[in-house]
Order: structure tokens, then sequence, then C-alpha cells
């Protein structure tokens, strides 16, 4: 069995993406010795190297990266190595033109950037498994090797190719998948607009069509693009666990990111030996540390609550935005940590030494183009420092409070054409009850719909339009158990072909919620709704209305104006031992605070309401105790209650009663006991 953690590390890892093929030799010597300056404990080199390695087919230059190795064994440094197939060479692609993938406008990409790849071509397939094959038999027992890091974000920036050799595997994996083209017929409804195929040969990708194409095709190629990045995949981790036994392999993730919407990570998450993601600030006016947040959230549930690691983040502004503006002071450092607190066994960044040629020269790195006398690299050399204090936490989990469902094939579905409006985000939505239940101070694990949810006093389903009928009996015996489940409207309507379930919506959700709804009724764009709650409260929404039919629920909320004026919009259902509410609209930080808070109430959760907004606090825990990570984000000093005496592991100093974490301060507290 490989190993699930960097092999030779005992602390958490700190380094970043090594690009030393982009300096000469002689700054080699200084990159190792301010790694050391900074407490770097591991590096991932060769993620790019192809052209390097093999510069003509069949001919390799192993000499450089071999020098590489050697020098970071000798400083104690060690190695994540990347197989470079994410940047095969030119040679390679003047062989073969027709790796390079197609666009469905039908458009093929040129060489020159990176990632131009057909993954169901036969040639790049080959030449792929042959570089691997030659890296794991030259440096598979290297004693520098931590770790295998192969490709690079499988997914971006191609997430499907439409060319005609991925035509023809779509129809093997139609084959396999459904045996007949009767059955495909059926799966996909073709008997609209006189789609049917009287053999799987007749079947394309979903190319540009006139108008709307078939959803359900569109859906299965998401599934077969995702498949076939997956079984190159497995195809180099199986080399690199036959020839470089025990060592474990990986492939970086960029789980929350949207614009990486194309890979199902829960399929992921069950073929690496250590789950590992990329994460980078979205810079869009939003609470980034938020979104990071959700993003380790995510990460560590799709490691299925295990630690998992970051392996790239930047330490300032990225290049890539249309606005890249720096990290402030101090931000780096509560980003790098705010990953650890939700389960990342370290940080690292892309990249080490900010290049001075090529696309990225502008991406912040941890030698900046300024060197060593910058704000960047002391803030590098004192995170080096924190981590290094933090080895104790290895191996301890986080603890989760609540669990939101999340599946990408469901995200899919709703991002499909011809939906009743452009104007419903799923991924806005996933967002904003994410962001609500941030702003109650409640750690979240993410789960599939079909996974078993009975730890987890509260379950948030944001967005959830496909859903089959095993998630929705999944959900009935979670609430008749007596969880506590919450609904958002659009959830429940396609089964896992984008087929309207039987009978009234939301199809296997009907029983738990209580209700059916006849008809959705989104609002013009920048049109709003009126709620009445309770106690004769008003709220605000928008985008979305419906009309919902109670059959069993109780209504909380109603609408007061529109076209459904006086019908429910937030109901709660008692159902056995727990109770579902359904939310039938878009609401905003407020109705989300209210209906999650009275949820809460239902749960039995208690809210904490001694933090500021913007004070995170996560726990880990394990053989080693409990370690409480707070982490301040707000211009003011606060002071935060301890249910223990305990040690603050950055200072080293004792902390008891109430903790002062200065403005911006992270403060990392192991209790006693
Ligand atoms: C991604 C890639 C890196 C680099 C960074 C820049 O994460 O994996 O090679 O391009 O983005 O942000
Ligand atoms: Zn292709």
């Amino acid at each position: 069995m490989p190993d699930t953690t960097p092999r030779g590390l005992t602390g958490l890892a700190f380094g970043g993406d090594y690009n030393p093929e982009q300096w000469p030799e002689s700054v080699w010597q200084e990159d190792v010795r301010l790694m050391r300056e900074a407490g770097v404990t591991m590096v991932s080199v060769g993620i790019f190297s192809w052209a390097l390695l093999e510069p003509a087919p069949g001919a390799y230059d192993f000499g450089w990266l071999d020098r590489v190795l050697a020098l970071l064994h000798d400083n104690g440094i060690r190695v994540d190595l990347g197989t470079p197939t994410a940047a095969p060479p030119a040679w390679f692609y003047r062989a073969h033109p027709e790796a390079l993938p197609v666009t469905a406008e039908g458009v093929r990409y040129e060489f020159g950037s990176r990632a131009a790849i057909c993954h169901s071509n036969a040639d790049y397939r080959a030449a792929a498994a042959n570089i691997t094959t030659r890296l794991a038999e030259r440096y598979g027992d290297h004693p520098a090797l931590a770790m295998w890091h192969v490709h690079n974000e499988y997914g971006v920036p191609v997430s499907a190719c439409y060319c005609d050799s991925c035509a023809a595997h779509f129809r093997r994996w139609l084959a396999t998948t459904y045996g007949t083209v009767d059955a495909v017929n059926e799966a996909w409804g073709t008997a609209f607009w006189g789609q049917r195929y009287a053999d799987l040969e007749q079947i394309n990708p979903p190319r540009l069509t006139p108008t709307a194409g078939n959803p359900a095709q569109a859906l299965d190629y998401k599934r077969f693009a995702d498949a076939t990045m997956r079984e190159n995949f497995v195809t180099e981790r199986d080399i690199l666990h036959r020839l470089s036994p025990g060592v474990p392999v990986t492939t970086n993730f960029m789980t929350a990111l949207s614009q990486c919407d194309s890979v199902d990570y829960w399929a992921w998450g069950r073929e690496v030996d250590i789950v590992t993601n990329d994460h980078y600030l979205i810079t869009d006016g939003r609470r980034t540390h938020v979104n990071l947040a959700m993003a380790a959230d995510l990460t560590r549930s799709v490691a299925g609550g295990a630690p998992w690691l970051l392996l790239e983040h930047s330490t300032s502004g990225v290049n890539w935005q249309p606005r890249n503006p720096a990290k402030a002071p101090g931000q780096m450092a509560r980003n790098s940590l705010g990953h650890v607190a939700r389960g990342s066994e370290g940080a690292l960044f892309f990249q080490w030494r900010q290049s001075r040629r090529g696309a990225e020269k502008f991406h912040s790195a941890m030698v900046p183009h300024g060197g060593t006398d910058t704000r960047v690299w002391r803030e590098v050399v004192e995170l080096g420092a924190s981590l290094e204090s933090l080895a104790e936490i290895r191996g301890t989990r986080t603890c989760a409070d609540a669990a939101v469902l999340w599946d990408w094939h469901s995200w899919w579905a709703q991002n499909l054409d011809w939906r009743p409006s452009e104007d419903h985000d799923a991924r806005e939505r996933a967002d904003a009850y994410y962001e609500a239940l941030y702003d109650h101070h409640l750690t979240v694990d993410f789960a599939h719909p079909e996974a078993d949810l009975s730890g987890y006093p509260l379950v948030v389903a944001p967005a959830l339009y496909l859903m089959t009928e095993a998630a929705g009996n999944n959900l009935k015996t979670y609430v008749e158990n007596g969880g506590t489940l919450v609904v958002s409207y659009f959830s429940g309507i396609v089964d896992e072909h984008d087929a309207v379930h039987e009978g009234a919506h939301p199809g296997p959700l009907r029983d738990v919620l209580g209700l059916t709804v006849e008809e959705f009724s989104p609002l013009l764009r920048g049109e709003r709704v009126r709620l009445t709650g309770p106690d004769g409260s008003g709220l605000d929404a928008d985008v979305w209305t419906e009309f919902v039919v109670p059959r069993g629920a109780e209504t909380v909320w109603t609408y007061a104006d529109g076209l459904t004026a006086g019908r429910p919009a937030v109901t709660r259902h008692r159902l056995g031992a727990g109770t579902a509410w359904y939310v039938s609209t878009r609401l905003g930080a407020a109705g989300l605070d209210d209906v999650l808070g009275r949820a809460g109430e239902d749960a039995r959760i208690a809210p904490r309401a001694d933090l500021p907004r913007d004070v995170e606090v996560v726990r880990r825990t394990g053989e080693s105790g409990t370690c409480l990570f707070v982490i301040n984000h707000t211009a003011t000093d606060t002071k935060v209650p301890l249910e223990t005496s305990g040690t603050e592991l950055l200072s080293g100093e004792r902390a008891a009663g109430r903790l002062a974490v200065p403005a911006g301060a992270v403060r990392v507290v192991r209790l006693d006991g």
C-alpha cells in the first residue's frame, strides 16, 4: 500500500513549485540556501519539464534533474516530483498534430501555451505513459522523493475535447455505460426533435448546434470527459505504483474554483493516495477568506475527512484575473493557516522564485523579483517558522458542525441551456448558503447527496436540481431519524439523465418536504419580491419564486406580493424525529441568517454569539489533543473566550480565559486536557 502522507516529512509541508530550469545553475545554490533560511521542507519539481527531459523523441536528458534532486536532498528538502504530462513538447505536436484538442465549434488549439491535450489521443497516451515510466525508473527510489505529482490540474484550461478520436471514444463509453443504442435513446429522450439514433456510430460529441442541443447528451459528455481524464491519471498512477512502490501519488485539484467545474472530485478523491489542492483568492469584491474556507472544507470532504495538502496558493497577487491586488500584510499567513485549520498538512505556493520571462512573470512568488529585502520574503520566513511550530497537528482532523450537499453532476446539469432563468446560478446559491453557515461560525463538511449523513445535526442542500431517487430516500431517512434539513429551490427536479421526475415537483423530495411545487416563476432582472414572516416582519428576495402547495408542511414565511402573493415562501415540515425546511426563493444574507437560525434551533446547534463576524474559529483534534485555530480577519483586536486553558503554539505562551487575537492575527491554542 502506498503511503498517504509525503514520505520523510515529520512536520508540516512548506514550500512551493520549484522551476530551476528557468534559471542558470548558479542561482540554484542561492535557492537552496534561501529555502533553508525560510524553513522550506518540500518543493514540487518538474511539472512542466517534458521538453527538457525528452528534448527529442526517445532522447532523454536527466542530468539537470539529477543535479537538482541531489542538491535538494543534500539540503534536507523533500521533493514532490512531477510527471510533465500537462506540457507535451513541440516535437510531439509536430509528429501528432491531432493530439491538440478541438473545441465544440470545431477549432483546433495550437501549441504554445500548456495543457493543450486531447485525452483520448492514443499517441498522447503512449508518450505520457513513456515519460512517466522513464521518470519512475530513474527516480522511483530516490532518497529525496516524498511523493509523485501527476500532470497538473486536470480539467483546466481545457475541460473537454470534441475531436474525432473523442467521438469514437465517447461511443465506446456509451456502449460500456448503456449497452445498446436504444438504452441511450431512452436515457437521452431522443424522441424529442427527432434526435433518435439507429446506431451508436451515429452519435457525436455535443458539438456546435443551431440551437439548444440535447441536454442529456451534453451532461453525459461532461461525465465522459471527466472519466477520460481520470483514465489517464490512473494509467500514470499505476505506472508509478509499480515502479516506485509505496510512494504516494497525487494530482493537484482545484476543488472550489468555479472556473474548474468539469471534474467530479468525489470520484477523483478515491483515486489519489493524498488529496492535494490549489487555491487562489478570487478578488471580485466578495470576502475572499470565506471562499478560501469553503475550498478547504470541500477539499477535506473530498479526502473523506482525512488530512490533505495545500499544494499551491499565492504569497501575494496572481496575474490571471482582470485586477490582481497584492495581499495585505499578514494576509498570506491567515490564508495559509486557514487552510491548515481546515485540514491541510502544510502550505505550498506557486511558485518558489518569481519568473523573469513567460506568461506568469507578474504572479507573486516566495522569492519576489525584489529578492529578500521585501515584505513578501520576510512574511515567507515568518510563515516557515509558524508552520514549524505546528508540527504536532499533523494527522489530526478538523471537526465539522454541519454538512452542505454537493454534487458536481447536479452543477453540470443546472448549467445546461434553456433553464427557467439564467439568473439562477447553482454555484451562487452554494456560496451563499456556505457564507451564511460561516457567519454562524459553523464548520462545514460537504457531502454527496447519497452519503451517510447521520453524523450531522444540520444538512443544507443549496440547489440540487439533479437528484436521484436514492438521494431523495437518503434525505428522507436522515430527517425521519432526527436530522434537520434545509433545501433551497430548484432541487430534486430531474434524475441522473436530466429527465424530470415523475409527478409533481420536487419528485424525490415531496414526502420529506411535505409539499409540491406547481410552477416556477422566476422574476425579471432587478425585480424583487416581499416576504412576511411569522412575527409580521418583512424580507426581500429576488430571482426566483414558486407556487408551493403545502401537503403537511407549515408556512413560516409567506409571499407578500408578486404572482405568488399569499402563498408559502419558506416552509417547515416535521417528519419522524426530524425537520425539513424548504426555501422557494432567493434569499439574501438576512433571510438566510433567519432561516438557518431557526433550522439551527431545530438541530439544537448552539450559536456562537460570542464571536464577532469574520473571526474564524476552527478546531482540529486527534491523539495529540485538540487545537483551536482563531483567525481574526478584521481590522480590530478581539478576545475569544477559551473553554479551557492551553498553550498558544505560534508563540509558545500560555493562554487562558479570554484569548487576545490582534487585528489580522492568527492564534493556535492546544487546549489542556
Ligand atoms: C495554477 C497552476 C500553476 C500556476 C498557478 C498560477 O494553479 O497549477 O502552474 O499557473 O495556477 O496561479
Ligand atoms: Zn479529442
